[in-house]
Formats: structure tokens, C-alpha cells, sequence
């Protein structure tokens, strides 16, 4: 009999269920629902915490009931519940988790809390085709987290590098913020940029010659500095070759990073997971770039980059089959420690 796990997101904007059947390790995502609040938010030019936890609140049983709809599966068949325990805004992660404790006492299943982070890094297993093999690089790069791991195992996972400051997807938005672009940003640079020219603008590469750690503030400084030269905020084509430029900068300093670690860990397997592996220009040259290295690349499809339950769910089920199990004592964490340890 296949296990069915429903999965619950709602760290942070999106609310979003998902329900995945395994058996013997080979995985079916039955269904995956997300219901973005970005109309919500827009407005304010970010994430407004309690208007995100309020949405969760009216759309979380709606989307469960989705996922159930479409998996064609009752409630009453779920044998576990994966939920984000966190990191994430505590509201919106308490609303996730209060359902999941409800629905987990209602139809007497298990329960697993997942860690947001490690749940994007397994989106990858998500995928078709061969799954990456132990020892692999991965990098992670969300709105809020970019880190480079080596991952041994799902039990020995060892942080090799982190920023010291922005995460990438916030110098994607804040740029966006700069340049008048709606929220959120990242999306919004990476189709700009596609007709730029990612040459017409100098942006800096920090940190290139020292370890595997990241900053990114520098680079918002030079956007603003620039913007400020140019003494007007560019459109059209010039907006464009302003995106690509700024872009450019930021793949460059992940890959010379992720380069590093594949050369110093002496590991031909890579897996980038989080948001900003659904830039396009990131998953093109990330791909050119490891080919010409010899390196295995694994990227999620896009849609299980941004955030998503079905990563929640594959994330929970490899923890169960480890034997971990959770309690209605659990309870949320706006921050989590790195790296990761499934016990
Ligand atoms: O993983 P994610 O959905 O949420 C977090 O856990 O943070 O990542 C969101 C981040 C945002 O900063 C967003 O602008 C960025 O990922 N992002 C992108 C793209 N799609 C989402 N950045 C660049 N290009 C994209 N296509
Ligand atoms: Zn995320």
C-alpha cells in the first residue's frame, strides 16, 4: 500500500498544500496547490506579517480541501501530515501548524514538523530521472538564506558557506524596489533581463578571493549609487541592460562560490534549490558552466524552487522513514538552526 502524505506550507506568502504517495521510495505527487497572497502584499512593497497570517488563516482548509479534491483522496486515507515548523514569519507558520495538529487528531495520522530550508533542498527528489548521489554540493538561495552545504547524508549535513549579510533573493528585491518594479522583485529582473545586455553596467563581485561565505549589501549600494549617477530611473532598453547587468553579478558570485566548493570537496554533484533557482539566467549558466566542469547539475523544476508544500512533503517523508516522528506539543520557530540535521 502507498503511504499518503499531505503537506502544509505557510511560512511565509504562500499558502499551500500538497499531497504525495510513496512506495518503496518511488514518489507520485498526486497534487500541489498554491495560493500566492502576492495581490495582498503588493501594496506595501513586501510581506506585511499580520496580513499574511490572516490570508493563511482564511485560505489554509480551502487549499487543503483542494489538494484532497485533486489527489482524489479523503482525509480519513492520509496516513502522515508534514508541516513547516519553520524558519518563517510566526504567525503564518502557527496557522500551518495549528491546522495540521487539528487534522492530525481528527484522523488519528502521524505528524512531522519539517525545517522550510531542508524541504527546498529535497524539492530536488521531486524530480524525474536519477536523484543527485551522496556526497553532493548544494547551494541554497531563497528570499531569506544563501548557503553552500555538503550534504553527506540526509543525516550529516555540514554548512560550508553562508552570507554575511542579504540573502541573493533579497538583493533581487530590493533592486526591484529601487527600480519601481512591482513586488517581488526577482521575477521581475530575471524577464527584464532576458532582452539586456548584462555587460552595459558594472556591478561589484564581493568577497571572490575569501572562503565560501557571501555578501550581497554591497552590491544594493552600488544599485543605489548607480540609480543616483544616473540621475533618473531607468526604462525600456536601458532597464533592461540595468536588470541583466545586476543579474549577471549575482549568478556570477553563486557560481565562482559553488565552483569553489564542488573544487575543494573534490564533488562532481550539485543540487541549487530555493526561489532563485527559477531564475532562468541562473539555471542556463549553472548549466553551462557545471557541464563544462564535469559536474553533475540537479535543479528542481521551477515551481518546486519557489515555495511549495511538495517539497514539505518529501521532506517529511524522509524523515518518517528515519523514524522521527513529531507530537501536538510542536510548535513554530521563526528561526531554525543551520545546517540542517534530520536526526
Ligand atoms: O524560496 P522562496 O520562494 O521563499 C523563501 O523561502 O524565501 O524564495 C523567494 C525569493 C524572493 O526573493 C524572490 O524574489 C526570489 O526568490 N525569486 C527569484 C525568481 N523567482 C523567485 N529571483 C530571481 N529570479 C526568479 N525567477
Ligand atoms: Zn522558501
Amino acid at each position: 500500500m502507498p503511504q499518503l502524505i499531505l503537506g502544509i506550507e505557510s511560512s511565509c506568502d504562500e499558502t499551500a498544500a500538497a499531497v504525495l504517495s510513496v512506495e518503496e521510495d518511488r514518489m507520485q505527487l498526486l497534487s500541489s496547490i498554491v495560493s500566492s497572497q502576492i495581490d495582498l502584499h503588493a501594496r506595501y512593497g513586501g510581506v506585511v506579517p499580520e496580513i499574511a497570517s490572516r490570508a493563511h488563516l482564511s485560505k489554509c482548509i480551502p487549499v487543503v480541501d483542494e489538494a484532497l479534491e485533486k489527489a482524489g483522496v479523503s482525509g480519513d486515507s492520509i496516513d502522515a501530515i508534514a508541516v513547516t515548523k519553520g524558519p518563517g514569519l510566526i504567525g503564518a507558520l502557527l496557522v500551518g501548524l495549528q491546522v495540521a495538529k487539528s487534522l492530525a487528531y481528527v484522523w488519528d495520522c502521524d505528524l512531522i514538523g519539517v525545517n522550510h530550508l531542508d524541504g527546498h533542498l529535497k524539492a530536488v527528489f521531486l524530480e524525474e530521472g536519477p536523484p543527485p548521489a551522496f556526497p553532493f554540493i548544494a547551494l541554497l538561495v531563497s528570499g531569506g538564506h544563501t548557503s553552500l552545504y555538503r550534504v553527506n547524508s540526509f543525516s550529516d549535513i555540514v554548512m560550508l558557506g553562508a552570507t554575511r549579510d542579504d540573502a541573493a533573493g533579497e538583493a533581487f528585491d530590493k533592486a526591484a524596489k529601487m527600480l519601481g518594479l512591482p513586488y517581488p522583485g526577482g521575477i521581475q529582473i530575471d524577464r527584464l533581463a532576458q532582452s539586456g545586455d548584462c555587460q552595459a553596467f558594472s556591478f561589484p563581485r564581493a568577497m571572490l578571493k575569501k572562503g565560501l561565505d557571501f555578501s550581497f549589501s554591497g552590491l544594493k549600494t552600488a544599485c543605489r549609487n548607480t540609480l543616483e549617477s544616473l540621475g533618473h530611473i531607468p526604462e525600456g532598453q536601458e532597464l533592461s541592460d540595468f536588470c541583466a547587468s545586476y543579474q549577471e553579478a549575482i549568478v556570477d558570485v553563486l557560481w565562482q562560490k559553488t565552483k569553489r566548493a564542488l573544487q575543494q570537496e573534490n564533488i562532481q554533484e550539485l543540487v541549487v534549490a530555493g526561489g532563485v533557482a527559477a531564475n532562468s539566467r541562473l539555471r542556463a549558466a549553472f548549466q553551462e558552466w557545471s557541464d563544462e566542469l564535469g559536474v553533475r547539475l540537479h535543479l528542481p523544476s521551477r515551481k518546486f524552487c519557489t515555495d511549495n508544500a511538495a517539497m514539505i512533503a518529501v521532506a517529511g517523508y524522509f524523515q518518517l522513514k528515519q523514524g522521527e516522528r513529531s507530537d501536538l506539543e510542536l510548535n513554530a520557530q521563526s528561526r531554525m538552526p543551520i545546517p540542517l540535521f534530520n536526526p
